[in-house]
């Protein structure tokens, strides 16, 4: 189906009961929805938004365009938890009403000011021209969760120097004052980051651009969050524009990190390390922090890309959130672990330990479900396992000893997906260390690698039969030891 500029600026509100229910029940006849992440109940989410703790529980909303799998006119669609595990849909929590949000309730973070949690976020305008103009603008919710957008836009114009690519406010506090950095393109069309500095949450001065080493990396910088932690400043966006090199940048859009000293809000100088990627799956982008109550940087990320069609499209949804994930900084480069909480979904438990030489070994079965296994003996030149799988279908994940690199290939997972950009991610490892931490659910696969070394994150659509979770090593022998939970 072809979707018209028209279609998709339909709004839901316009929209009769038995249009959604029918959406809802194609949607809901999908063999791909998932069992414990967080998806849209009907068409199309992205980015994570406004996640914060606020008044005893967290708060993560995410872009939504209800009526279809496509990118349309953008809503804040709300979810809250008290325990980072188990998430109850609100409702939508910002519909793009007003002048300065016709076309989108566009991305944004929440901070909590007097006892309010203020989300700021971009209004997507376009003219009769079909012009963009972004505002940068300001919803409030109190603690009964009402939510009512300050009248005019916090932020109305974009300063001089930048294109109207200039959204997605990302706000944190630094003393008594509140500071926002804005993903930014710059005229010479070069992605970077601006920075504003307000003492109230409404009035806000321009700083400038945050000065970083990477003058030209991309042609814009989406999705922009700073925060400190560990005694460092960690800065992390998502650059549009980067040529693959090597095994690095094989997305459409890339999310990584710089990490350096703490940004000095006085120079805006970021002193930093290289750019590293956050993940080195199929389907990541677009993440965001929060600080949880007791002090730990959480990250969720959007689990998809844009402009790449998925096989759920067909059933009028597409995409889900990432599981909350705690960073920490470890020689200069983030570790990512998943949330301790996590542990509350686990359910039966299975163990084995074996070793094997030369074979695939069937261990366990299960379709969503929490695995942990370690190496301990290894002479193989090849090893790893597969999952979901049944026949010729399944999802490998591999250490090849010849190259010291970890494969995760999807070229036989079920439905195809984004095969214009290959069917598999690779990453080289250091030491002999060799620990993997799956979360797999119905449609998605969350790797762990070496306790948050490295992370691929990925969607895969195989029937609903492929259940097998097989070991397999080849040119020599090796000892598992697995743990895994049925979530
Ligand atoms: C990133 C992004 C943001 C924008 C939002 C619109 O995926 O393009 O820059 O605010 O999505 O949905």
């Amino acid at each position: 189906m072809e979707w018209t500029t028209e279609m998709r600026y339909r709004r839901i509100e316009d929209v009769s009961h038995e249009t959604l229910e029918t959406i809802k029940k194609k949607v809901n006849s999908c063999q791909w929805r998932q069992n414990y992440h967080i998806q849209p109940e009907t068409g199309l989410l992205n980015d994570p938004n406004g996640f914060s703790f606020f008044n005893g529980e967290y708060h993560l909303f995410y872009q939504w365009f209800p009526l279809g799998p496509v990118h349309g006119l953008k809503y804040w669609y709300h979810t809250k938890s008290k325990d980072l595990v188990h998430w109850e849909n609100v409702g939508i929590a910002i519909k793009p009403d007003q002048d300065y949000d016709s076309h989108g309730a566009y991305s944004g973070s929440a901070i909590e000011h007097k006892d309010e949690l203020y989300l700021m976020y971009t209004g997507n305008t376009r003219n009769e021209l079909w012009e963009r103009h972004p505002y940068q603008v300001i919803a409030v919710m109190n603690k009964q969760g009402e939510i009512k957008k300050l009248q005019s836009p916090v932020i109305p114009e974009v300063p001089k120097g930048y294109t109207d690519h200039f959204r997605d406010p990302k706000v944190w506090k630094s003393g008594d004052l509140f500071y926002a950095v804005i993903g930014a393109q710059r005229e010479n069309n070069t992605g970077c980051s601006v920075l504003f500095q307000s003492m109230n949450l409404t009035d806000w001065t321009l700083l400038g651009e945050m000065k970083t080493e990477y003058e030209d990396f991309g042609y814009m910088w989406e999705c922009p969050d700073y925060f400190d932690l560990d005694g460092k400043g960690v800065f992390v966006f998502s650059p549009q524009g980067l040529k693959p090199k090597g095994d690095h940048y094989q997305n459409i859009y890339q999310s990584g990190y710089l990490i350096g000293q703490k940004l000095d809000l006085d120079t805006l100088s970021f002193s930093h390390g290289d750019f590293h990627e956050l993940d080195r799956g199929f389907d990541f982008y677009a993440p965001q922090t929060t600080l949880s109550p007791d002090g730990r940087r959480l990250l969720v990320g959007w689990m998809g890309l844009p402009e790449i069609e998925y096989p759920t499209d067909q059933h009028d949804w597409a995409h889900c959130l990432t599981l909350p994930r705690e960073l920490k900084v470890k020689d200069g480069r983030l570790l990512q672990q998943p949330a301790q909480e996590l542990t509350k979904l686990r359910k039966d438990k299975s163990v084995l330990e074996a070793t094997i030489t030369n074979e695939t070994m069937k261990a366990f079965n299960g379709i969503a479900y929490e695995l942990i296994f370690e190496i301990t003996d290894n002479n193989a030149t090849v090893f790893g396992i597969e999952f979901r799988a049944k026949d010729d279908e399944k999802t490998v994940l591999k250490y090849d000893a010849n190259t010291k690199k970890i494969v995760l290939d999807r070229s036989m997972s079920g439905d195809p997906v984004g095969e214009s950009f290959g069917t598999s991610r690779q990453c080289s490892v250091e030491g002999t260390k060799m620990k993997f931490h799956l979360f797999v659910d119905t449609s998605s696969v969350e790797i762990f690698v070496n306790d948050g070394e490295e992370v691929f994150t990925s969607r895969i659509f195989p029937r609903s039969d492929s259940d097998e979770i097989r070991f397999f090593a080849n040119g020599g022998s090796v000892t598992f030891i697995a743990e895994k939970w049925d979530i």
